[in-house]
C-alpha cells in the first residue's frame, strides 16, 4: 500500500501516520522529520534546511527530491509506505512520478486531511513533541496525562522551533501558493480522497482506514 499523506501544515499528517504505521505496518516517510533529523546531527543539509524551516519557508526542490529519491530506493518501501509532506510542489509531484516508475511503483491513494486555515494556527502553537520517541501532544486536544512529560516513554516535551504564531503565517501562504495546487494534480490522476481532519482524532483514523481498506 504506498499512500501520500496530504494536508496543510497542523492538519493531523504526522498524528494519522503514526496510527496507519500501526494499522498497516508500512514505513512513515516524513521529509519534515527527516530534515529535523538533520538539523539534530548538524549536517550540511540540516543547516541549510534549518534556515529554510525557521523561516516557514520550502527547503530548495533540488534538495529535498534527492533525499526522497533515496529513501524511497531503499528495500523496506517496496511492500508499502506514508508518504507525509511530500510532495509540496509541482516539481517535486513530477519527480514523484518518475522515481514511481524508474521503482516500478504506483500510488495507491492520496489522502488529503483537509483543515480550515483558522484552526491550524492554533494546532501547531499548542503541539508538544516527546524528546525520545517523538511522540505528539497537544495542550488543549491531546493532553499528556502529566503536564510537560510524555506518557508513552516518560521524557520531556519541547516545542518546535517553527511552531509560532508568525512562521505558521509563513507556512500556511506557502501552503496556499505552493502546496494546494496538488489538490488538483492528484483529482486528475484520479486517486484522490479528502477526509475532515476537524474531527476528533479518532473519528479522522477510523475514516482514513476505512477509505484505505474500501
Ligand atoms: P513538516 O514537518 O512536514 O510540517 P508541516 O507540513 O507544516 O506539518 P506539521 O508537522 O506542522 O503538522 P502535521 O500535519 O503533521 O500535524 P500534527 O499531526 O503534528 O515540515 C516542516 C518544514 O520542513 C516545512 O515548513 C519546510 O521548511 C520543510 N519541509 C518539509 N517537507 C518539505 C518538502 N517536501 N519540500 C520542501 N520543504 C519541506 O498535528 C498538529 C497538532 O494538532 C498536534 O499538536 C496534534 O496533537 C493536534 N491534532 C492532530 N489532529 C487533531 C485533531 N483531529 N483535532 C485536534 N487536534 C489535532
Ligand atoms: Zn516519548
Amino acid at each position: 500500500m504506498h499512500i501520500l499523506l496530504m494536508g496543510p501544515p497542523g492538519a493531523g499528517k504526522g498524528t494519522q501516520a503514526a496510527e496507519l504505521v500501526k494499522a498497516f505496518d508500512i514505513p512513515h516517510i516524513s521529509t519534515g522529520d527527516m530534515f529535523r533529523a538533520a538539523v539534530k546531527e548538524g549536517t550540511e543539509l540540516g543547516k541549510q534546511a534549518k534556515a529554510c524551516m525557521d523561516a516557514g519557508k520550502l527547503v530548495p526542490d533540488s534538495v529535498t527530491i534527492g533525499i526522497v529519491r533515496e529513501r524511497l530506493a531503499k528495500d523496506d518501501c517496496k511492500k508499502g509506505f506514508i508518504l507525509d509532506g511530500f510532495p509540496r510542489t509541482v516539481e517535486q509531484a513530477d519527480a514523484l512520478t518518475g522515481i514511481l516508475k524508474d521503482l516500478g511503483l504506483t500510488l495507491t491513494r492520496v489522502l488529503n486531511i483537509s483543515v480550515p486555515a483558522e484552526d491550524l494556527i492554533e494546532r501547531a502553537v499548542g503541539r508538544r513533541i516527546c524528546k525520545k520517541c517523538g511522540a505528539t501532544y497537544h495542550t488543549k486536544f491531546n493532553p499528556p496525562k502529566k503536564e510537560g512529560i510524555c506518557d508513552v516513554c516518560g521524557s520531556e516535551l519541547f516545542q518546535r522551533a517553527d511552531d509560532t504564531a508568525e512562521t505558521m503565517k509563513n507556512r500556511l501562504s506557502v501552503y496556499e501558493a505552493s502546496t494546494k495546487p496538488l489538490i488538483d494534480y492528484y483529482k486528475a490522476a484520479g486517486v484522490y480522497t479528502e477526509v475532515d481532519g476537524r474531527q476528533p482524532i479518532e473519528k479522522v483514523t477510523q475514516d482514513l482506514i476505512e477509505v484505505l481498506k474500501a
